[in-house]
């Protein structure tokens, strides 16, 4: 388990995955373009979060903050299929820190409730960030 995925365990551990969860259904898929531009899709649950979806990539989506108040997860939507509308926190964010760019979503947010999403993350976890080099 990489140390990204052990916060998606103790989410479903502690049952901190938001409402009552859907049955499991690994079968929705999500596009990942990376700031390098290789594009990777990803599998997830239903309600998994774009960052949850993101744990299986070599570089998943970072993170900045356990509460959804940085931004540092920000991805552009390029296709927003199959993603939940925003809730009322992701929205009053989103509306303060890029009011100007309304295809902006917090990856940390953003459930995925059906398959097709293509997003571009802004920024990657890499061994280095990890390391703090
Ligand atoms: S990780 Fe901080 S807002 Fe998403």
């Amino acid at each position: 388990m990489t140390p990204w995925g052990i916060r998606n365990r103790i989410k479903d551990l502690v049952g901190a995955g938001g409402p009552a969860r859907a049955p499991k259904d690994e079968s929705l898929t999500l596009h990942i373009v990376l700031p390098t531009g290789k594009e990777h899709e990803v599998k997830a649950e239903m309600r998994y979060t774009i960052v949850m979806a993101s744990q299986t990539l070599e570089t998943p989506i970072a993170t900045g903050c356990p509460d959804g108040g940085c931004g540092g997860c920000t991805v552009e939507v390029i296709d927003g299929t199959g993603l939940a509308a925003p809730t009322a926190a992701e929205r009053k964010l989103l509306d303060e820190k890029w009011k100007d760019k309304p295809n902006f979503r917090l990856a940390c947010h953003a459930r995925i409730i059906g398959s097709g999403a293509r997003v571009k993350a802004m920024s990657v976890w890499t061994m280095d960030t990890t390391r703090g080099t």
